[in-house]
């Protein structure tokens, strides 16, 4: 089992597992990858950072085990900086910690890469843009939370598309080889407005693996990034 080096290229939408049905996982992953998957997110959850408990780095591994998606470990927890170790070990290929539980984020992003996985930074709702700026250099994946973090089928946050809009400008003015990511509310509305905005990467749970139909599901979602992306406001 080998990590990427590189996170999938073009526009992604990133099937999280937060919304899979567990029962028939293996059915909603290959019907994800049938429509053209290329990455799923775990959403890891210790019910402190985020009062909802989820996966474990098991989860990581079955899926490296069973499919060839690129999978990133999305850490809600409390301790990213001891947690990250058992999923670069299961075989994230990117593993996301958020900036508010990172005691020293510069030298756990840079542990990351030197351990041969992506490393991501995420920001919650009330965390302003310009407190991940100094540390874009240093990640290849910058992740504006659009909902509260902790469960899936909440409603999307507008005003979080204003801080899309200024990391997609840095990122560009500065020639940054970083991702840029949307995670909760994504849907076939939403995800126009994130890729207007500049997004390159939507997490998408109750939109994907929630739908009747997976791939149609991710299909459509696909098509709708797609068209809005070249169309930035
Ligand atoms: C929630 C998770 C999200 C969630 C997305 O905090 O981080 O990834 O699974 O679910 P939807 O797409 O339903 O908002």
């Amino acid at each position: 089992m080998t990590t990427a080096t590189r996170r999938p290229a073009g526009l992604q939408v990133v099937p999280s597992l937060l919304s899979a049905d567990l029962a028939r996982l293996g059915a909603c992953l290959d019907a994800a990858c049938k429509a053209g998957a290329a990455w799923v997110s775990v959403d890891v959850m210790d019910g402190h950072f985020v009062p909802n408990i989820s996966f474990g780095p098991d989860l990581v591994r079955l899926i490296k085990r069973r499919t060839g998606l690129f999978v990133d470990a999305h850490l809600m927890v409390s301790n990213p900086e001891e947690a990250a170790s058992f999923f670069v070990a299961a075989g994230a290929d990117m593993v996301v910690l958020h900036l508010e539980a990172c005691r020293d984020p510069r030298a756990a992003l840079r542990r990351l890469r030197k351990a041969g996985v992506l490393a991501g930074l995420a920001i919650k709702p009330r965390t302003p843009a310009a407190r991940l700026l100094p540390l874009l250099g240093e990640v290849d994946l910058a992740l504006v939370m659009t909902v509260e973090p902790g469960f899936a089928g909440a409603k999307f946050l507008e005003p979080m598309l204003a801080k899309v809009r200024t990391l997609r400008r840095v990122i560009d003015a500065e020639g940054l080889d970083c991702g840029l990511q949307v995670d909760g509310g994504i849907n076939a509305v939403t995800i126009a407005a994130a890729a207007a905005a500049g997004a390159d990467s939507f997490v998408a749970g109750s939109a994907v693996f929630g739908a009747k139909d997976i791939g149609a599901a991710f299909r459509a979602l696909s098509g709708k990034a797609k068209i809005s992306f070249n169309h930035k406001t």
